[in-house]
């Protein structure tokens, strides 16, 4: 038995590896815990004799499974041409290793069916993420109906047990869900056009021993904002294939001779970690795809933004008083929200009149925004680019520029409808508009909105149109940022519809959820932390009630919530009183005391006893000298003694001042790292609904 040689990547706690063969797509061989360097590896079928009734060539998991020709179970790849070539397998594959990138680039051909595909396999050592990019030519003489390509096909152990997956609606977003790995695929698939609040493009997976911190753990996300799918399938060898991609409509990828199609890059990584050990890897390589300005993010700033204050109502005078307010107790940026354009008074009318409205702005929006600027703050403006209502002039004048198919009705959604973006004079329209409103006014910051899913999206020639409309709202995203390339812009959709790794190549921010009850922020904001860093993750203190569940929580809940994303306030600070003006006050001045370490470092997040969870920010990204720990209670307590938590992010060898720091609490005490992290951390009790931050420092 002669051992080959094998197609190896390593990261810092990962590896993968791929087994070349003479004509076919490489196999997977292996993607888990850190292997040594030296590893060697026999032939696949050098220990997998053929079974009875079976083909008489083993089949085994490619990089790229094709459909017909021996595999049984999904194939990356389901196209045709007018009924023929149905059938596709790899016969030719060129490698080539980039020792420099730690990539593999993959050029598979299937000379049968002429088609052509590249596949790049590039794991990033610091933090061990896998990203996949898969484009697909077609070399032959006839037109490609393509049906599915996977933009990734991962190999799961057969230890691979449950799939936690991330489903929600409208004000509850990232809400967990977990399915038991079996024989019958697990499929999920989003048909809204956008990310949307229900189907979040991703997943991680637990083997039978994993927990939050320990043992291997598996995530993967898709950096799309369109529609997509994705399937774990048992293999019959006990293991699992994971594939994600993009849906497509039918008929909607017709490839004509030399067209090309890229799939979404998908982003997976494992950990010995647990999950917390996936989410921070995800958060590393997050954190270095951000289209920062100036390639480094500066300090998040404390936002105000108007919508839940103020709604449509804009008075200009109010909202100068509200920047006065805003800028006095230390807030950074202003947000305008919507209501401020052409007649625009309510949801009903107005979107794509993209002008101020002579009626609440008689001078324009500039006096506004001198005012905020002058105040030290920046100002940023409310956009919903890809929108239409057909009460506005522009649907007026442009009946034909919505998304629609000839004899269906035009389906309205929150009144509006979806331009089609792929129309290069609504590009023109919408480039014109926006650079217009960034030219004319010190405008740093959009808030980029997208309040619906989309229906009969029919484009040219009446075909679907739902990839061609993310490309080219990606496309306008960039022509704005090339145009304006100091502005911040934030990605929001009916709150965290449109939230992803796609549009976070584009945008700064996302709105996690229009809900901003701080009892329900727990849990989409920790759902949000599996694939996120902290620091995109726009978080506000609201009012009480809050408006989208009529729950009222205490002031300092509802801030210590917030604090751990990206701050800002959503509430008229005119209806605050004395008290509450200096608590927001002094949470804000808390914010920027801690934001290099809440925005910039490791977190770590658990549960304890009953209803209790918690969430650790520390300085670095591996054993940091000092941390940021909230406790957060968002149920009363079941147990008659509050339960110790385990602090398994401190170094084990150290000892350690503790300090609850808010409230404040008695002196603070030294503890042994490895008594904390093996037992753990006593605390006093806590009511419902509240927040205890420690300050951690190792000495
Ligand atoms: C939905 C967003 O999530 C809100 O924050 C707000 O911007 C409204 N749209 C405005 O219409």
């Amino acid at each position: 038995m002669t051992d080959i040689a094998p197609l190896i990547l390593h990261g810092r706690h990962t590896s993968l590896i791929l087994e070349p063969v003479v004509q076919g797509a490489p196999l997977w061989r292996y993607w888990g815990a850190r292997l040594p360097d030296d590893i060697t590896l026999p032939p696949l079928s050098a220990h997998r004799p053929t079974p009875s009734f079976s083909l008489d060539e083993n089949i085994f998991l490619s990089v790229l499974p094709g459909f017909g020709v021996g595999w049984f179970h999904q194939s990356a790849l389901l196209a045709h041409r007018d009924g023929r070539d149905f059938a596709q397998t790899i016969t030719t594959t060129e490698i080539v290793e980039d020792r420099a990138c730690n990539a593999l680039s993959l050029t598979l051909r299937d000379t049968v069916t002429a088609l052509a595909l590249k596949l790049t396999l590039t794991l990033a050592p610091e933090s061990d993420v896998l990203t996949i990019r898969t484009h697909l030519c077609n070399e032959g003489a006839v037109r490609l109906d393509l049906q599915w390509l996977a933009a990734a096909t991962l190999p799961l152990p057969s230890t691979a047990d449950t799939v936690h997956y991330f489903s929600g609606r409208h004000n509850n977003e990232f809400q967990p869900q977990r399915a038991q790995l079996g024989r019958a695929t697990w499929r999920r698939e989003n048909r809204r056009g956008l990310t949307s609040h229900d189907t979040f493009p991703g997943a991680l997976i637990a083997l039978h021993n994993t927990s939050q911190h320990t043992g291997l753990a598996y995530g993967a996300q898709l950096a799309w904002s369109g529609n997509n799918c994705q399937t774990i399938e048992w293999l019959d060898d006990g293991t699992f294939q994971w594939q994600l991609g993009e849906w497509l409509a039918p008929g909607e990828m017709l490839l004509a001779p030399g067209d090309e199609y890229q799939a979404p890059e998908v982003l997976a990584t494992c950990s010995p970690y647990g999950f917390d050990g996936v989410a921070r890897n995800f958060h590393t390589a997050i954190r270095s795809r951000l289209p920062w300005p100036e390639g480094g993010m500066r300090p998040r700033p404390v936002h105000i933004n108007t919508w839940e204050g103020f709604y449509f109502d804009h008075d200009q005078t109010a909202l100068m008083e509200l920047a006065e307010s805003a800028a006095a107790l230390g807030i950074e940026r202003f947000v305008l929200d919507d209501g401020w354009f052409y007649n625009r008074t309510d949801d009903s009318k107005a979107l794509g009149d993209w002008w101020p409205d002579a009626v609440k702005y008689p001078e324009g929006l500039y006096p506004l925004a001198k005012h905020i600027t002058d105040l030290g703050m920046e100002f940023g403006l409310w956009v919903e680019p890809e929108m239409v209502n057909p009460d506005s002039d522009l649907f007026r004048a442009h009946p034909d520029w919505a998304l629609q198919i000839a004899g269906r009705p035009l389906l309205t959604a929150r009144n509006q409808l979806v331009l089609n973006m792929a129309l290069e004079e609504v590009q023109d329209y919408l480039f014109a508009a926006i650079d217009t409103l960034l030219r004319t006014l010190p405008i740093s910051y959009l808030k980029w909105d997208h309040n619906r899913d989309l229906t009969c999206a029919g484009g040219a020639g009446g075909r679907a149109s739902y990839h061609a409309q993310i490309r080219a709202s990606y496309t306008l995203l960039e022509r704005l940022r090339t145009a304006h390339p100091q502005v911040e812009i934030e990605s929001c959709a009916g709150g965290g519809g449109r939230i992803d790794a796609g549009i976070l190549q584009h945008t700064h921010r996302v709105w996690a959820s229009d809900c901003i009850d701080a009892v329900s922020r727990v849990q989409i904001q920790n759902g949000f932390l599996n694939f996120f860093p902290p620091e995109i993750m726009g978080a506000h203190i609201g009012t009480a009630p809050a408006h989208s569940t009529g729950r009222t929580q205490a002031f300092d809940f509802r801030a210590a919530v917030a604090l751990t994303g990206h701050l800002g306030v959503e509430l008229d600070l005119r209806t605050l009183n004395v008290e509450e003006t200096m608590r927001l006050k002094y949470w804000i001045a808390f914010y920027k005391q801690h934001r290099e370490s809440l925005h910039q470092g490791a977190v770590w997040r658990g549960a304890a006893g009953d209803s209790l969870t918690w969430q650790a920010h520390g300085q670095a990204q591996e054993i940091a000298s000092r941390w940021l720990l909230f406790i957060t209670r968002a149920q009363p307590t079941e147990l008659r003694h509050m339960p110790v938590v385990p602090l398994p992010f401190v170094d084990e060898s150290a000892r350690y001042h503790i300090c609850q720091i808010e409230p404040q609490g008695a002196q603070g005490a030294v503890w042994h790292g490895s008594w904390l992290s093996h037992h753990g951390l006593p605390l006093p009790p806590m009511k419902a609904e509240t927040v205890h931050i420690y300050e951690i420092q190792k000495i």
